[in-house]
């Protein structure tokens, strides 16, 4: 099940691999943002996004190492798509291989190289056109 945090459910993530204080500060300091999580009996994935006026960026995308190849992080994504409704941009290492398959599942597209963007080591910027 898919479910979307906030500041009043919180205690959702207890007992999960996402930290609550982290989520908490992301929701406090980025009015844009938006963190859906993949509960499993307990937290198990989520997708952290920022929804800004006519596009939408994806932050950070992760599923715990017990669940990863369970389908889990596409429903995310696939989550997140459909409730914007708008292109789509995000970064990713370049070394990324299971992020990048993931993304280009999902028909995002490289446009740039940026280089040395992870403490040298180069970052893809993607997008996915509505
Ligand atoms: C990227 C990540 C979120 C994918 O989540 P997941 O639940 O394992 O992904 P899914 O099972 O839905 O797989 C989706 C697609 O990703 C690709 N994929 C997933 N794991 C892969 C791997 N180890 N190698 C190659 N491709 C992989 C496949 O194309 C797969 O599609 P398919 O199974 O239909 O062919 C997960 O690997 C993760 O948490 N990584 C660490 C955090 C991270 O790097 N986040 C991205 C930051 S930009």
């Amino acid at each position: 099940m898919i479910q979307e945090i906030s500041i009043e459910n919180l205690d959702l993530l207890n007992d999960s691999f996402l930290d609550k204080s982290l989520v908490f500060n992301d929701l406090k300091s980025n009015p844009f943002g938006h963190y859906l999580v993949y509960v499993d009996e307990k937290v198990v994935g989520y997708i952290y996004y920022s929804d800004i006026y006519e596009r939408a960026e994806v932050n950070q995308i992760e599923v715990d190492s017990f669940h990863k190849n369970c389908g889990i992080g596409s429903k995310l994504l696939e989550k997140m798509i459909n409730t914007v409704d708008k292109d789509i941009t995000l970064e990713v290492k370049i070394d990324n291989i299971p992020a990048i398959s993931l993304y280009k599942k999902y028909n995002f597209v490289e446009v740039a190289t940026r280089k040395g963007y992870y403490n040298g080591i180069d970052g893809i910027l993607m997008e996915r056109k509505k």
